[in-house]
């Protein structure tokens, strides 16, 4: 049985103070909740003090970069060493925003995952086809050419610990769900590969999260489907009480 994970990505969104007032909220709304992981990803700038705030919660901790470096001149990054000094435990890698804007490919993906891995930190990694990817029929070849970069060289031990995110680029911020069908396929399809590269075992335990327009309303169908294990959340995250609400339809 694969315990459900949703997680929300802040993105550059919320000032400390912003960031409080959410978490207070969050720390009310989801009180209750047993069963389904919830981590929250804030911004740096965020981290110390959303980690004090859920210190004595079961909310979890994410970031949303990390260096593949250990440590210095590397101007603007930040490593593996900080984020866990202070109680990270899951990186998101390989996002959409940071392949289209940043210029990260499948290789700096996978350099990050492996240190991430290396250092017991979790990484969520990002795949997702764009539109043109999915109109011209190439969602599978996308996909596929993005798991097998991202993730090379992981061990079905390794495995373990990594979570993937199936995020249609169509679906992001735009409002356009994946239907709960499309998203089924791709993750069963995306199982199919991790089975291919690491084996049947550690293909079944391997969570894999949907992101992509995810909200109270549509979470329900999308988190009953048998291959769909969570959500990455972005805007619908940003409000306590429907972040609250997508997690609670994971229970
Ligand atoms: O990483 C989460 C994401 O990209 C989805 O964003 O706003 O469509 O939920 P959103």
């Amino acid at each position: 049985m694969r315990k459900k994970i949703v997680a929300g990505n802040w993105k550059m969104n919320k000032t400390v103070e912003e960031a409080v007032a959410l978490v207070e909220g969050l720390k009310l709304e989801l009180a209750d909740v047993v069963g389904v992981e919830a981590v929250v990803c804030p911004p740096f700038t965020a981290l110390k003090t959303v980690s004090d705030l859920i210190a004595d919660t079961e909310i979890k901790l994410g970031c949303q970069n990390m260096s593949d470096q250990d440590d210095g001149a590397y101007t603007g990054e930040v490593s593996h060493t900080m984020l866990k000094e202070l109680f990270v435990k899951y990186v998101i890698l390989g996002h959409s925003e940071r392949r289209e804007y940043y210029g990260e490919t499948d290789a700096i993906v996978n350099s990050k995952v492996k240190k991430a891995l290396s250092k017991n930190l979790r990484p969520i990694v990002c795949v997702g086809e764009k539109l043109e990817d999915r109109e011209g029929g190439n969602t599978e070849k996308v996909v596929e050419e993005q798991v097998r970069g991202s993730l090379a060289d992981i061990t079905a031990e390794q495995f373990e610990d990594v979570v993937v995110a199936y995020e249609p680029v169509w679906a992001i911020g735009t409002g356009k769900t994946a239907t709960a069908e499309q998203a089924q396929e791709v993750h069963a399809f995306i199982r199919g590969i991790v089975a291919d590269m690491v084996g049947q075992e550690a293909a079944d335990g391997l969570r894999i999260q949907y992101g992509g327009s995810m909200k109270p309303a549509n979470a329900p169908e999308l988190l009953s489907q048998p291959d769909i294990d969570g959500g990455l959340i972005g805007g619908a995250a940003l409000e306590a009480q429907s972040f609250a609400g997508i997690v609670k339809a994971g229970m």
